[in-house]
């Protein structure tokens, strides 16, 4: 069976403002609210195929050097003083693939980077099939998610809100509301639940509750959400 990838925003948000980041970083440390997008970017339905998680270049100059690339996932770091596309690097790639030898958790590490971010896409979906992939994840920042929601099949968003009493961190990077709650419809528990590969843990719910379960850290409240395009 040859299917193409589905392209996917994954991101944690500050609700109602959809707020995201604050001078390059994130304005939060969520420690399960990463095992969540370490898990759900890894985990394939397929053993054999991986993940892209495609980034901009701010986005990836905020992720500790020791901690990139992601491992276990094709990074895809686009940034326009970047002359390579992915189809001049794939036989390269496809050559030597960065990490191969030394990861302790036996996966393939890479790093393309690319210098037109639809482009790139349109490339690692064309290309799937070699660079085995099943999910294209789109992981950031603000200027990323912008332009790659019109082609996502699914956003996965965390939503954190802060305790009660609790100050709420600045913020200067925002996800577009409008854009997202015009295409987008968040979607019943079960359908999160149904969607990701058995490897990601998700906070259990109570049956008769219809709403997603909550996940309290570090004056935080949060959960993990599904939203798909609203065709009705
Ligand atoms: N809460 C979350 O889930 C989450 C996730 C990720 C990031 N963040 C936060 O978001 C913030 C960073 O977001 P940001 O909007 O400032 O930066 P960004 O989206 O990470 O990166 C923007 C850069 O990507 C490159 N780029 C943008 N469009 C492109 C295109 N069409 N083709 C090729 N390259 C393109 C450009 O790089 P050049 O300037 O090099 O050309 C641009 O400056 C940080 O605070 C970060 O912590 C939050």
């Amino acid at each position: 069976m040859s299917c193409k990838p589905s392209v996917c925003c994954v991101v944690a948000c500050l609700m109602p403002g959809y707020g995201i980041g604050y001078q390059g970083s994130l304005p939060w440390r969520l420690s399960k609210e990463m095992k969540y997008f370490r898990q759900l970017t890894s985990a394939t339905r397929d053993s054999s195929m991986r993940n892209a998680v495609v980034m901009g270049r701010k986005t990836w100059e905020s992720i500790p050097a020791k901690f990139r690339p992601l491992p276990n996932r094709l990074n895809v770091v686009v940034s326009r003083n970047c002359q390579l596309d992915i189809n001049d690097e794939q036989t390269q790639f496809t050559k030597s693939r960065v990490g191969d030898d030394d990861d302790d958790d036996g996966g393939d590490d890479a790093t393309l980077y690319a210098g037109d971010l639809s482009r790139a896409i349109d490339q690692l979906i064309a290309n799937s099939k070699i660079l085995g992939l099943e999910t294209i994840y789109i992981i950031g920042g603000g200027d990323i998610y912008r332009q790659c929601i019109p082609m996502s099949h699914n956003l996965f968003i965390t939503k954190i809100v802060p305790d009660l009493g609790m100050p709420v961190p600045p913020m200067d990077t925002f996800l577009d509301r409008e854009q997202i709650e015009s295409q987008f419809k968040e979607q019943p528990h079960h359908k999160l639940q149904e969607i990701v590969p058995k490897e990601v843990s998700l906070p259990q719910f109570s049956a008769d509750s219809s709403s997603a379960p909550t996940i309290s850290e570090k004056g935080f409240t949060y959960s993990f959400t599904l939203w798909s395009r609203d065709t009705q």
